[in-house]
């Protein structure tokens, strides 16, 4: 199923969250009622990853807290159990922590269920339209428990984020901006309920109700708890508009080095004379000119190609570990379908195709990014830019030509297409 959401929903951002830095509950903006992915879909997912194979194809990490205390002891066991799904997730997870009330946090649980990917994205994609990518795409941290208060105290964020309630229960949350915050808790650290400060602070707190479908904008920087009575499942997506220079620290060096810069067990450097002036400094420093020019020429804005059109095709969720390891690599590791002529292919959710003629492909050659993969087609016979406009319209796409099948077929490899 397919989702649209309308643009209006962000028509008032600026002034509702006071250009960005407020938090403002946009009310009743999820289809729920009309087959959006609810609680439910979130407890498919969780009980899908007590399949190895499945847990060990995606980056999910779960996290479990009984009351404030962080329970790691009880992530190791946690797929060790049988899942008794049939009595929903509080059941099982009542019986496992043998605890009442419980806390669990699941993180890119986007990648453990199709359909939480392709409705969410849905959703996320009309904020991006509206105010913008972030540099590091989002994810889905998910948020299930009865906890009365986050196990996590009253605490800062860190990044702005999007979060989508999905009940079935209703839930409390209280925010407060950092001054407010600072003026009754003791320094920027969280406060728990044992603290002194805790009951205080809810005096001046700014209280927003999450029902069911409602959506809310949780500003960077903003102190907040969440409190209920009843379970629910919330999915938070954290926007990670991280500054750039992280980025170049984490993400481009890191990788130009690897290309440009190997470790070389084999080579050698002369030994250096110990009279005159620093015998290294001149080769050191024509080194890294060379290395810069040829970064500054070719592999930066080859990377940033690559990190821009991955992350775009692939839905708006953050790049999977085990494909970001490599920027440079296709990663295609779906066969390719059997098409006849005449048959028809078809786009799944939540992946964009993205079409990049001069990227590490020969001139008569394209390249096609697609769910955060890529292939190289011959281009000379088959329009790559009609076709991959077709099919990021999810439009229908019939193989005609023995080229277009090739190209089709390759580009299946990406795991994004289902036939019809
Ligand atoms: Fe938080």
């Amino acid at each position: 199923m397919s989702f649209t959401f309308s643009s209006d929903i962000w028509g008032d951002f600026d002034d509702q969250t006071k250009d960005g830095i407020a938090p403002y509950l946009f009310e009743g903006v999820l289809p729920l009622s009309d087959g959006f992915a609810g609680f439910r879909e979130v407890e498919k997912a969780f009980f899908s990853l007590f399949d190895e194979q499945r847990r060990a194809e995606t980056d999910c990490r779960a996290r479990i807290y009984v009351g404030e205390d962080r329970r790691d002891d009880l992530v190791e066991e946690l797929y060790a159990q049988t899942p008794r799904n049939a009595g929903g997730l509080v059941e099982f997870m009542q019986e496992y922590t043998g605890a009442p009330r419980f806390s669990l946090v699941l993180n890119n649980l986007e990648q453990a269920s199709a359909r939480l990917a392709a409705d969410f994205s849905d959703f996320a994609q009309s904020f991006f339209s509206a105010r913008g990518f972030p540099i590091g795409g989002t994810e889905q941290a998910v948020f299930c428990g009865n906890y009365s208060g986050t196990a996590f105290g009253v605490h800062e964020g860190f990044e702005h984020a999007l979060l989508c309630h999905l009940g079935p229960g209703v839930k409390n949350f209280y925010c407060w901006s950092r001054e407010a915050y600072l003026s009754i808790a003791d320094g920027r650290e969280p406060t728990f309920s044992n603290a002194p400060a805790f009951d205080r602070l809810f005096d001046n707190a700014e209280l927003f109700v999450l029902k069911p479908g409602d959506v809310l904008y949780l500003p960077a920087a903003v102190y907040h708890i969440g409190r209920q009575n009843e379970y629910s499942v919330s999915v938070a997506l954290p926007l990670y508009t991280y500054p750039y220079t992280r980025f170049v620290s984490r993400a481009v060096l890191p990788a130009l080095c690897d290309l440009s810069l190997p470790f070389d067990q084999e080579g050698m450097s002369p030994f250096l004379p110990l009279n005159g002036k620093n015998p290294f400094a001149a080769p050191i420093t024509d080194l890294l000119h060379s290395t810069c020019d040829q970064w500054f020429t070719r592999e930066l804005p080859r990377f940033l190609s690559y990190y821009w059109n991955r992350l775009r095709s692939n839905g708006g969720w953050d790049l999977p570990q085990r494909l970001a390891a490599d920027m440079f690599a296709d990663c295609n590791n779906a066969p390719a379908f059997d098409l006849s002529p005449g048959q028809s292919v078809r786009l799944l959710k939540p992946y964009a195709p993205i079409v990049e003629p001069d990227l590490d492909c020969a001139a008569t050659q394209t390249r096609v990014f697609l769910a955060a993969r890529s292939v190289v087609a011959d281009a000379q016979d088959v329009d790559v830019e009609r076709i991959c406009g077709q099919l990021g319209r999810h439009e229908p796409v019939a193989a005609a030509t023995h080229a277009e099948i090739a190209f089709l077929q390759e580009l299946s490899r990406t795991g994004a297409l289902e036939r019809i």
